[in-house]
Protein backbone atom coordinates (compact mmCIF):
# COMPACT_ATOMS: atom_id res chain seq x y z
CA UNK A 1 0.00 0.00 0.00
CA UNK A 2 0.90 3.33 -0.69
CA UNK A 3 2.29 5.93 1.94
CA UNK A 4 -0.67 7.02 3.77
CA UNK A 5 0.77 8.73 6.66
CA UNK A 6 0.42 12.41 5.77
CA UNK A 7 -3.33 12.08 5.18
CA UNK A 8 -3.78 10.65 8.57
CA UNK A 9 -3.13 14.19 9.63
CA UNK A 10 -5.96 16.06 7.58
CA UNK A 11 -8.58 17.65 9.30
CA UNK A 12 -12.04 16.50 8.28
CA UNK A 13 -15.35 18.37 7.36
CA UNK A 14 -17.95 16.42 9.51
CA UNK A 15 -20.31 19.07 8.96
CA UNK A 16 -20.38 18.25 4.88
CA UNK A 17 -23.74 16.44 3.64
CA UNK A 18 -23.91 14.05 1.54
CA UNK A 19 -26.08 13.05 -0.88
CA UNK A 20 -26.46 9.19 -0.29
CA UNK A 21 -29.32 8.69 -2.43
CA UNK A 22 -28.78 6.75 -5.66
CA UNK A 23 -26.56 4.38 -3.64
CA UNK A 24 -28.85 1.34 -2.43
CA UNK A 25 -28.52 3.44 1.28
CA UNK A 26 -30.46 1.00 3.53
CA UNK A 27 -30.61 4.14 6.10
CA UNK A 28 -31.60 6.88 3.17
CA UNK A 29 -33.61 4.56 0.97
CA UNK A 30 -35.09 1.66 2.42
CA UNK A 31 -37.96 1.17 5.08
CA UNK A 32 -39.32 -1.98 6.72
CA UNK A 33 -42.08 -3.25 7.95
CA UNK A 34 -42.65 -6.84 9.36
CA UNK A 35 -39.02 -7.13 8.97
CA UNK A 36 -39.18 -6.83 5.70
CA UNK A 37 -37.45 -4.26 3.56
CA UNK A 38 -38.97 -2.32 0.70
CA UNK A 39 -37.54 0.78 -1.21
CA UNK A 40 -38.54 4.29 -0.09
CA UNK A 41 -38.26 7.59 -1.12
CA UNK A 42 -39.67 9.55 1.64
CA UNK A 43 -36.39 10.82 2.61
CA UNK A 44 -34.45 13.88 1.82
CA UNK A 45 -31.57 15.81 2.50
CA UNK A 46 -33.52 19.11 1.72
CA UNK A 47 -35.35 20.14 4.78
CA UNK A 48 -38.06 22.58 2.96
CA UNK A 49 -39.80 19.71 1.33
CA UNK A 50 -39.95 18.48 4.86
CA UNK A 51 -39.05 14.73 3.75
CA UNK A 52 -38.31 12.21 6.59
CA UNK A 53 -34.70 12.31 8.01
CA UNK A 54 -33.75 8.90 8.87
CA UNK A 55 -31.71 8.93 12.14
CA UNK A 56 -32.34 4.83 12.83
CA UNK A 57 -29.96 1.52 11.67
CA UNK A 58 -26.26 2.47 12.89
CA UNK A 59 -24.42 3.62 10.01
CA UNK A 60 -22.81 6.82 10.03
CA UNK A 61 -23.28 9.99 7.52
CA UNK A 62 -20.06 11.06 7.23
CA UNK A 63 -17.26 9.70 4.51
CA UNK A 64 -15.22 6.92 5.79
CA UNK A 65 -11.34 8.06 6.47
CA UNK A 66 -9.51 9.24 3.59
CA UNK A 67 -6.96 6.78 3.56
CA UNK A 68 -9.17 4.29 2.97
CA UNK A 69 -11.15 5.92 0.23
CA UNK A 70 -7.32 6.62 -1.58
CA UNK A 71 -6.69 2.50 -0.73
CA UNK A 72 -10.24 1.97 -2.52
CA UNK A 73 -9.85 3.34 -5.56
CA UNK A 74 -5.74 1.69 -5.75
CA UNK A 75 -7.45 -1.60 -5.44
CA UNK A 76 -10.65 -0.31 -7.87
CA UNK A 77 -7.83 0.98 -10.35
CA UNK A 78 -6.18 -2.65 -10.98
CA UNK A 79 -9.54 -3.57 -12.05
CA UNK A 80 -9.44 -7.41 -11.11
CA UNK A 81 -11.29 -8.44 -8.41
CA UNK A 82 -11.21 -12.21 -7.91
CA UNK A 83 -11.39 -14.27 -4.89
CA UNK A 84 -9.07 -12.75 -1.97
CA UNK A 85 -7.43 -13.99 0.63
CA UNK A 86 -6.44 -11.90 3.63
CA UNK A 87 -2.64 -11.76 3.84
CA UNK A 88 -0.26 -11.42 6.54
CA UNK A 89 -0.83 -7.78 5.93
CA UNK A 90 -4.45 -8.50 7.34
CA UNK A 91 -3.79 -9.98 10.22
CA UNK A 92 -0.95 -8.09 11.70
CA UNK A 93 -3.69 -4.59 10.88
CA UNK A 94 -5.84 -6.42 13.34
CA UNK A 95 -3.16 -7.47 16.46
CA UNK A 96 -1.62 -4.07 16.26
CA UNK A 97 -4.79 -1.80 16.02
CA UNK A 98 -5.99 -4.07 19.31
CA UNK A 99 -2.56 -3.52 20.55
CA UNK A 100 -2.57 0.23 20.03
CA UNK A 101 -6.14 1.20 20.92
CA UNK A 102 -6.72 -1.46 23.55
CA UNK A 103 -3.94 -2.78 25.00
CA UNK A 104 -4.63 -5.84 24.46
CA UNK A 105 -2.59 -8.24 22.72
CA UNK A 106 -3.96 -11.01 20.61
CA UNK A 107 -2.73 -13.42 18.05
CA UNK A 108 -2.87 -13.84 14.41
CA UNK A 109 -3.88 -17.12 14.72
CA UNK A 110 -7.16 -16.25 17.28
CA UNK A 111 -8.20 -14.25 14.10
CA UNK A 112 -11.12 -15.61 12.15
CA UNK A 113 -12.93 -13.59 9.62
CA UNK A 114 -16.47 -13.33 8.99
CA UNK A 115 -18.69 -11.59 6.83
CA UNK A 116 -20.20 -9.88 9.62
CA UNK A 117 -21.00 -9.92 13.45
CA UNK A 118 -24.43 -10.29 13.07
CA UNK A 119 -23.80 -13.58 10.47
CA UNK A 120 -20.81 -14.71 12.77
CA UNK A 121 -23.34 -14.80 15.93
CA UNK A 122 -26.04 -16.31 13.66
CA UNK A 123 -23.68 -19.52 13.14
CA UNK A 124 -22.09 -18.91 16.46
CA UNK A 125 -25.65 -20.22 17.77
CA UNK A 126 -25.96 -23.05 15.46
CA UNK A 127 -22.55 -24.37 16.36
CA UNK A 128 -22.97 -24.42 20.08
CA UNK A 129 -26.03 -24.51 21.13
CA UNK A 130 -28.47 -27.36 20.19
CA UNK A 131 -32.13 -27.00 19.53
CA UNK A 132 -34.18 -26.52 22.46
CA UNK A 133 -30.76 -25.65 24.60
CA UNK A 134 -31.00 -22.11 26.07
CA UNK A 135 -29.16 -18.41 25.02
CA UNK A 136 -28.90 -15.77 27.57
CA UNK A 137 -29.23 -12.19 26.52
CA UNK A 138 -29.10 -8.97 28.45
CA UNK A 139 -32.32 -6.59 26.95
CA UNK A 140 -33.10 -3.83 26.28
CA UNK A 141 -30.25 -5.12 23.53
CA UNK A 142 -29.71 -5.19 19.68
CA UNK A 143 -32.22 -7.05 17.85
CA UNK A 144 -30.67 -9.24 15.97
CA UNK A 145 -29.52 -11.33 19.05
CA UNK A 146 -33.22 -12.40 19.23
CA UNK A 147 -33.25 -13.48 15.90
CA UNK A 148 -30.36 -15.30 16.20
CA UNK A 149 -31.74 -17.59 19.05
CA UNK A 150 -35.28 -17.78 17.86
CA UNK A 151 -34.16 -19.02 14.42
CA UNK A 152 -31.72 -22.07 15.13
CA UNK A 153 -34.31 -22.90 16.96
CA UNK A 154 -33.11 -22.01 20.53
CA UNK A 155 -34.73 -20.63 24.09
CA UNK A 156 -34.53 -17.12 24.91
CA UNK A 157 -33.52 -16.47 28.11
CA UNK A 158 -33.44 -12.69 29.21
CA UNK A 159 -31.23 -11.27 31.89
CA UNK A 160 -32.97 -7.42 32.10
CA UNK A 161 -30.45 -4.52 32.67
CA UNK A 162 -31.70 -2.36 35.20
CA UNK A 163 -32.85 0.71 34.98
CA UNK A 164 -32.30 3.35 37.30
CA UNK A 165 -31.93 7.33 37.50
CA UNK A 166 -31.34 7.19 33.97
CA UNK A 167 -28.82 4.80 33.88
CA UNK A 168 -28.55 1.09 33.01
CA UNK A 169 -26.67 -1.56 35.28
CA UNK A 170 -26.52 -5.29 35.23
CA UNK A 171 -28.75 -7.56 37.45
CA UNK A 172 -26.04 -9.81 39.03
CA UNK A 173 -28.26 -11.62 41.33
CA UNK A 174 -31.05 -12.01 38.03
CA UNK A 175 -27.35 -13.28 35.95
CA UNK A 176 -26.48 -15.74 38.81
CA UNK A 177 -30.30 -17.96 38.88
CA UNK A 178 -30.69 -18.15 34.82
CA UNK A 179 -27.05 -19.38 34.57
CA UNK A 180 -27.49 -22.27 36.77
CA UNK A 181 -29.92 -23.83 34.54
CA UNK A 182 -28.17 -26.40 32.82
CA UNK A 183 -30.32 -25.37 29.15
CA UNK A 184 -27.87 -22.05 29.34
CA UNK A 185 -25.35 -22.84 26.87
CA UNK A 186 -24.50 -19.57 25.77
CA UNK A 187 -24.75 -15.77 27.11
CA UNK A 188 -23.97 -12.80 24.45
CA UNK A 189 -22.45 -9.78 26.17
CA UNK A 190 -23.18 -6.50 23.99
CA UNK A 191 -20.22 -4.67 25.48
CA UNK A 192 -20.16 -1.48 24.70
CA UNK A 193 -23.99 -1.85 25.10
CA UNK A 194 -26.18 -1.13 22.04
CA UNK A 195 -28.43 0.67 22.75
CA UNK A 196 -28.35 1.77 26.78
CA UNK A 197 -24.98 3.46 25.66
CA UNK A 198 -22.73 1.67 28.21
CA UNK A 199 -19.13 0.91 28.18
CA UNK A 200 -18.80 -1.50 30.97
CA UNK A 201 -16.60 -1.90 33.94
CA UNK A 202 -13.73 -4.14 34.32
CA UNK A 203 -15.83 -5.10 38.12
CA UNK A 204 -18.98 -5.54 35.79
CA UNK A 205 -16.64 -7.72 33.38
CA UNK A 206 -15.57 -9.83 35.72
CA UNK A 207 -18.36 -10.30 37.83
CA UNK A 208 -20.37 -11.30 34.08
CA UNK A 209 -17.09 -13.63 33.33
CA UNK A 210 -17.05 -15.47 36.33
CA UNK A 211 -20.54 -16.39 36.88
CA UNK A 212 -20.46 -17.59 32.78
CA UNK A 213 -17.17 -19.56 33.55
CA UNK A 214 -18.61 -21.00 37.60
CA UNK A 215 -21.80 -22.34 35.17
CA UNK A 216 -20.41 -23.65 32.03
CA UNK A 217 -21.80 -20.74 30.21
CA UNK A 218 -20.14 -19.95 27.04
CA UNK A 219 -19.57 -16.26 26.10
CA UNK A 220 -19.85 -13.84 23.19
CA UNK A 221 -18.67 -10.87 23.35
CA UNK A 222 -19.70 -8.52 21.18
CA UNK A 223 -17.37 -5.65 21.01
CA UNK A 224 -18.56 -3.88 17.31
CA UNK A 225 -19.21 -0.62 19.31
CA UNK A 226 -15.89 -0.95 21.22
CA UNK A 227 -13.71 1.26 18.95
CA UNK A 228 -16.61 4.19 19.88
CA UNK A 229 -15.69 5.32 23.36
CA UNK A 230 -16.55 9.02 24.89
CA UNK A 231 -13.55 10.99 26.67
CA UNK A 232 -13.61 9.81 30.35
CA UNK A 233 -14.45 6.42 29.73
CA UNK A 234 -12.42 3.35 28.42
CA UNK A 235 -13.63 0.22 27.36
CA UNK A 236 -11.91 -3.20 28.38
CA UNK A 237 -11.43 -5.64 25.95
CA UNK A 238 -13.82 -8.93 27.60
CA UNK A 239 -11.18 -11.53 27.19
CA UNK A 240 -8.20 -8.90 28.00
CA UNK A 241 -9.53 -9.06 31.54
CA UNK A 242 -8.57 -12.96 32.67
CA UNK A 243 -7.01 -15.85 30.59
CA UNK A 244 -9.96 -18.42 31.56
CA UNK A 245 -12.43 -15.71 30.18
CA UNK A 246 -10.11 -16.15 27.01
CA UNK A 247 -10.92 -19.62 26.86
CA UNK A 248 -14.30 -19.31 27.37
CA UNK A 249 -15.11 -16.56 25.03
CA UNK A 250 -15.44 -15.64 21.51
CA UNK A 251 -15.03 -11.56 20.95
CA UNK A 252 -16.91 -10.42 17.54
CA UNK A 253 -14.77 -7.11 16.28
CA UNK A 254 -15.04 -5.42 13.11
CA UNK A 255 -14.05 -1.93 12.15
CA UNK A 256 -17.67 -1.39 10.22
CA UNK A 257 -19.14 0.91 13.28
CA UNK A 258 -15.49 2.18 13.61
CA UNK A 259 -15.01 3.48 10.76
CA UNK A 260 -18.36 3.19 8.79
CA UNK A 261 -17.91 0.64 6.41
CA UNK A 262 -20.49 -2.21 7.19
CA UNK A 263 -21.27 -2.16 3.37
CA UNK A 264 -17.84 -3.76 3.17
CA UNK A 265 -18.93 -6.60 5.56
CA UNK A 266 -15.78 -8.08 7.22
CA UNK A 267 -15.40 -9.02 10.74
CA UNK A 268 -12.84 -10.87 12.70
CA UNK A 269 -13.74 -13.14 15.78
CA UNK A 270 -11.10 -13.35 18.40
CA UNK A 271 -10.77 -16.93 19.56
CA UNK A 272 -8.24 -17.98 21.83
CA UNK A 273 -9.25 -21.50 22.31
CA UNK A 274 -8.77 -23.90 19.54
CA UNK A 275 -11.46 -25.84 20.85
CA UNK A 276 -13.84 -23.36 20.19
CA UNK A 277 -12.17 -21.62 16.93
CA UNK A 278 -12.11 -25.46 15.00
CA UNK A 279 -16.14 -26.34 15.65
CA UNK A 280 -16.64 -22.99 14.67
CA UNK A 281 -14.41 -22.91 11.29
CA UNK A 282 -16.12 -26.15 10.32
CA UNK A 283 -19.49 -24.13 10.20
CA UNK A 284 -17.90 -21.56 7.97
CA UNK A 285 -16.67 -23.94 5.77
CA UNK A 286 -20.35 -25.55 5.93
CA UNK A 287 -21.56 -22.77 4.50
CA UNK A 288 -19.19 -21.67 1.76
CA UNK A 289 -18.84 -18.21 3.69
CA UNK A 290 -14.75 -18.32 3.73
CA UNK A 291 -13.90 -15.73 1.79
CA UNK A 292 -13.80 -12.14 2.73
CA UNK A 293 -15.39 -9.23 0.58
CA UNK A 294 -12.40 -7.90 -1.85
CA UNK A 295 -12.61 -4.19 -1.20
CA UNK A 296 -13.22 -5.67 2.52
CA UNK A 297 -9.79 -6.29 2.92
CA UNK A 298 -8.07 -3.50 1.32
CA UNK A 299 -10.30 -1.50 3.56
CA UNK A 300 -9.87 -2.84 7.51
CA UNK A 301 -5.80 -2.34 6.47
CA UNK A 302 -6.37 1.10 5.57
CA UNK A 303 -8.52 1.99 8.13
CA UNK A 304 -6.60 0.17 10.98
CA UNK A 305 -3.11 1.05 9.62
CA UNK A 306 -3.93 4.94 9.11
CA UNK A 307 -7.85 5.77 10.12
CA UNK A 308 -7.27 6.61 13.91
CA UNK A 309 -6.65 10.19 13.29
CA UNK A 310 -10.00 9.95 11.73
CA UNK A 311 -11.77 8.49 14.42
CA UNK A 312 -10.28 10.55 17.15
CA UNK A 313 -11.95 13.26 15.14
CA UNK A 314 -14.95 11.82 14.62
CA UNK A 315 -15.74 10.66 18.09
CA UNK A 316 -15.40 14.64 19.41
CA UNK A 317 -17.75 15.71 16.43
CA UNK A 318 -20.00 12.90 17.40
CA UNK A 319 -19.42 14.08 21.44
CA UNK A 320 -20.55 17.80 20.60
CA UNK A 321 -23.47 16.49 18.63
CA UNK A 322 -24.39 14.40 22.30
CA UNK A 323 -23.99 17.80 24.20
CA UNK A 324 -25.88 19.66 21.89
CA UNK A 325 -28.77 17.28 21.71
CA UNK A 326 -28.72 16.85 25.83
CA UNK A 327 -28.96 20.43 26.30
CA UNK A 328 -31.62 21.03 23.27
CA UNK A 329 -33.70 18.08 25.21
CA UNK A 330 -33.24 19.61 28.64
CA UNK A 331 -34.52 22.97 27.96
CA UNK A 332 -36.92 22.22 25.28
CA UNK A 333 -38.55 18.80 25.11
CA UNK A 334 -38.05 18.44 29.41
CA UNK A 335 -40.90 15.16 29.35
CA UNK A 336 -37.64 12.91 27.20
CA UNK A 337 -34.93 11.94 29.87
CA UNK A 338 -31.76 11.13 27.84
CA UNK A 339 -29.76 8.36 28.53
CA UNK A 340 -26.16 9.64 28.12
CA UNK A 341 -24.12 7.22 26.33
CA UNK A 342 -20.31 6.48 27.21
CA UNK A 343 -19.84 5.03 23.91
CA UNK A 344 -21.45 4.39 20.62
CA UNK A 345 -23.30 6.77 18.33
CA UNK A 346 -26.70 6.26 19.23
CA UNK A 347 -28.90 7.90 21.84
CA UNK A 348 -31.71 6.15 24.10
CA UNK A 349 -34.44 8.15 25.07
CA UNK A 350 -36.90 7.75 27.98
CA UNK A 351 -40.23 8.82 26.63
CA UNK A 352 -42.64 7.15 28.73
CA UNK A 353 -43.37 10.59 29.88
CA UNK A 354 -45.66 11.25 26.95
CA UNK A 355 -47.54 8.48 27.91
CA UNK A 356 -48.16 6.63 24.91
CA UNK A 357 -48.12 3.09 23.54
CA UNK A 358 -45.62 2.19 21.16
CA UNK A 359 -47.42 2.65 18.48
CA UNK A 360 -48.78 5.84 18.93
CA UNK A 361 -44.91 6.92 19.87
CA UNK A 362 -43.54 5.35 16.51
CA UNK A 363 -46.64 7.33 14.52
CA UNK A 364 -44.96 10.67 16.57
CA UNK A 365 -41.69 10.27 15.72
CA UNK A 366 -42.12 8.77 11.95
CA UNK A 367 -46.06 10.57 10.89
CA UNK A 368 -45.43 13.86 13.37
CA UNK A 369 -41.71 14.78 13.76
CA UNK A 370 -40.93 13.29 10.34
CA UNK A 371 -37.85 11.09 12.16
CA UNK A 372 -37.04 7.49 11.06
CA UNK A 373 -35.90 6.34 14.68
CA UNK A 374 -35.70 2.91 16.05
CA UNK A 375 -38.22 2.23 18.11
CA UNK A 376 -37.25 1.10 21.66
CA UNK A 377 -39.34 -1.73 21.38
CA UNK A 378 -37.88 -3.92 18.82
CA UNK A 379 -34.67 -4.56 21.61
CA UNK A 380 -37.70 -6.28 23.80
CA UNK A 381 -39.93 -5.57 25.67
CA UNK A 382 -37.99 -3.52 27.98
CA UNK A 383 -37.33 -1.11 25.33
CA UNK A 384 -41.44 -0.02 25.19
CA UNK A 385 -41.34 3.87 25.91
CA UNK A 386 -38.02 4.15 24.42
CA UNK A 387 -36.55 5.24 20.95
CA UNK A 388 -32.99 5.10 19.77
CA UNK A 389 -31.32 8.13 17.69
CA UNK A 390 -28.50 8.00 15.77
CA UNK A 391 -26.52 11.26 16.04
CA UNK A 392 -23.46 10.00 13.57
CA UNK A 393 -24.85 12.85 11.14
CA UNK A 394 -23.76 16.46 10.25
CA UNK A 395 -24.91 18.94 13.10
CA UNK A 396 -27.48 20.34 10.80
CA UNK A 397 -29.65 17.32 10.52
CA UNK A 398 -29.78 16.65 14.33
CA UNK A 399 -30.32 20.16 14.70
CA UNK A 400 -33.57 19.82 12.11
CA UNK A 401 -34.06 16.63 13.98
CA UNK A 402 -34.70 17.75 17.44
CA UNK A 403 -36.44 20.83 16.35
CA UNK A 404 -38.91 18.30 14.75
CA UNK A 405 -39.27 16.43 17.53
CA UNK A 406 -40.27 19.18 19.51
CA UNK A 407 -42.69 21.04 17.21
CA UNK A 408 -44.26 17.47 17.34
CA UNK A 409 -44.57 17.08 21.36
CA UNK A 410 -45.57 21.03 21.59
CA UNK A 411 -48.21 20.03 19.14
CA UNK A 412 -49.45 17.41 22.01
CA UNK A 413 -50.20 19.67 24.51
C1 LIG B 1 -24.08 -4.74 18.71
C2 LIG B 1 -24.02 -4.89 17.22
N1 LIG B 1 -23.53 -6.02 16.68
C3 LIG B 1 -23.44 -6.20 15.35
C4 LIG B 1 -23.87 -5.21 14.49
C5 LIG B 1 -23.80 -5.41 13.00
O1 LIG B 1 -22.71 -6.13 12.62
P1 LIG B 1 -22.41 -6.50 11.09
O2 LIG B 1 -22.81 -5.32 10.26
O3 LIG B 1 -20.96 -6.77 11.08
O4 LIG B 1 -23.22 -7.72 10.80
C6 LIG B 1 -24.39 -4.02 15.01
C7 LIG B 1 -24.87 -2.97 14.10
O5 LIG B 1 -25.52 -2.05 14.48
C8 LIG B 1 -24.46 -3.85 16.40
O6 LIG B 1 -24.94 -2.74 16.94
Amino acid sequence: MRNLEWKATMKYNFDAKINRQGTNSLKWEFTHSQSILHPWEQTEQCFEENPILPMWVADMDFACPRPVIEALHERVEQGVFGYTVPSESYYDAVVQWMKRRHQWDIRPEWICTTPGVVPAIYMLVRTFVAPGEKVLIQPPVYHPFFGAIKYNKAELVTNPLVYDNKSYRMNFKDLEEKAKDPKVKMAILCSPHNPVGRVWSEEELRRFGEICLNNNVLVVSDEIHGDLIYPGHQFIPFTSIDDDFAKNTIVCTAPSKTFNLAGLQVSNLIIANEQIYMPFDLTLRSNGLHFLNTFGVTALEAAYNAGEEWLNQVIKYIEGNFLYLEKYISQHIPLIDVIKPEGTYLVWLDCRELEMNQWELKELMLENAKIYTDNGFIFGAEGEGFERLNIACPRSILVEALKRMKAAIDQLK
